[in-house]
């Protein structure tokens, strides 16, 4: 197993390209199954879960080629309706193709999640809305078994937003007869991605963006060509990794903003930041100032940058109290940040977080996907060597992260 050896210290200095979204890619991959005709897109991030999405759509019967940012989708005649337990397990997301394959085909098989280090995360909404839609579901050995004759457009209203589970119900009643309402929808710029690409491929999708979205479903689908929308969450870990160095960092081909709530609390933090159209200089002197700051969903702070964070209130001057709002339980960089001799205490969902002067490096264990990026950015601040294993979380959702953070002068290796 991969790990990263990082030599803490030094501020980061240059540019930095941002991605392509890896939760908007996922979703308009798994658009293709809508369509017998081409799909199209370009500034696909390469990482490991668009390498899982992929192995699940080749496994369905997709023809997938591509390379270098650019996919090509084709999911003519499928072979298979399932999606088996050993890819869904490795990746949530794989419910995606839940609602696709009902929509087209009439039948999906899509193992259940199960448990998963970030909280329970069930999917019970996404089936409840499917069910309104009209689909029969059944719970067989661990599979939901979903069919339909069409499905009919139906009033849902959702008790939580939930981002994946807006995405599979707008994909699944573009196909639908009849309009579809989706009340207390998720707003995230994924979800909006997702509906230009659906809208392109002929579907009549109005109100992404807003907690209310209007489906009038259509006969088929047709062929697109789509680019997926720039990784918030990568560039956000990138303002993070300046600030946190003391550094000064071009963060180029992002959109500013999908990133306003990080932003905010970076100057409220002292941290200098400069909005350019596409791009964002930040720039930072000394320790940050200690700032308190509560996950939620879009446009609020990401609960995706809550661990990132959470490393630079470590280094803080004072108090900061970090509120996780979206997941249950997503504390779980704290025990490793402790070992870098951070100052934190958690109380159910809150974490209050004593800055230190100085961090210390250590032998780390990333545990998720954010985690992960949490031990990198407060390794590249720490004094002395920090070894981070386990970044095969950090490789499901950064593309070449040590290769990008090395050229703004960061000192860290991927050691095999
Ligand atoms: C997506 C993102 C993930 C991000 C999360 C929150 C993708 C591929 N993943 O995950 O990176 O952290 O949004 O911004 O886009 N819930 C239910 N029942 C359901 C569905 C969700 O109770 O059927 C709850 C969840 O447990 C959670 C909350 O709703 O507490 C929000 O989760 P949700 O938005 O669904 O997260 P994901 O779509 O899985």
């Amino acid at each position: 197993m991969d790990k990263f050896v990082i030599q803490g210290g030094k501020p980061l200095a240059g540019r930095v390209k941002v991605s392509g979204a890896k939760n908007a890619a996922l979703p308009c991959m798994a658009a293709s199954l809508l369509t017998e005709d081409v799909l199209q897109l370009e500034n696909v991030p390469s990482l490991g879960d668009v390498r899982t999405i992929l192995v699940l759509l080749r496994h369905l019967g997709v023809e997938a080629n591509g390379g270098g940012g650019f996919l090509s989708l084709k999911a003519e005649k499928l072979k298979s309706f399932e999606a088996p337990y050993d890819l869904v397990r490795t990746m949530r997301a794989s419910v995606l193709v839940l609602g696709p394959l009902v929509a087209r085909f009439g039948r999906a098989r899509v193992s259940l999640p199960g448990g998963c280090t970030i909280g329970p995360r069930p999917i019970d909404l996404h089936l409840a809305g499917l069910e309104k839609l009209g689909a029969e579901i059944a719970l067989n050995e661990g599979y939901v078994e979903a069919k339909a004759d069409r499905l009919k457009g139906a009033r849902i209203s959702f008790d939580i937003q939930t981002v994946t589970g807006t995405e599979n119900l707008m994909m699944a009643a573009t196909l639908a007869e009849g309009v579809t309402v989706l009340e207390n929808a998720a707003c995230e710029p994924e979800v909006v991605d997702l509906a230009d690409l659906l809208n392109q491929m002929g579907a009549e999708i109005e109100g992404a963006g807003t907690p209310t979205i209007m489906i009038r479903g259509v006969e088929g689908l047709r062929r697109a060509s789509h680019r997926v929308i720039p990784d918030r969450i990568e560039a956000g870990t990138f303002t993070v990794a300046a600030a946190i160095t003391g550094g000064e960092v071009l963060i180029e081909d992002c959109r500013p903003a999908h990133l306003e709530a990080v932003t905010a609390k970076l100057q409220e933090a002292g941290v200098e930041v400069e909005v350019g159209e596409d791009a964002l200089r930040v720039r930072s002197f000394g320790r940050p100032k200690a700032v308190n700051l509560q996950t939620q969903p879009f446009p609020g702070f990401a609960t995706d940058m809550q661990a990132q964070f959470m490393a630079l209130m470590a280094i803080a001057d004072g108090r900061s109290l970090i509120t996780e709002a979206v997941f249950e339980t997503r504390f779980m960089h704290v025990n490793e940040l402790l070992r870098m001799g951070a100052d934190i205490k958690v109380v159910g969902n809150v974490a209050f977080v004593q800055g230190v002067p100085v961090l210390s490096g250590a032998p780390v264990m990333a545990t998720d996907l954010r985690a992960s990026a949490s031990l990198v950015l407060a390794g590249l601040v720490a004094r002395g060597r920090t070894t981070v294993s386990r970044i095969y979380h950090l490789d499901r959702g950064y593309e070449a992260m040590e290769k990008k953070l090395s050229a703004i002068g960061a000192r860290i290796e991927r050691v095999k």
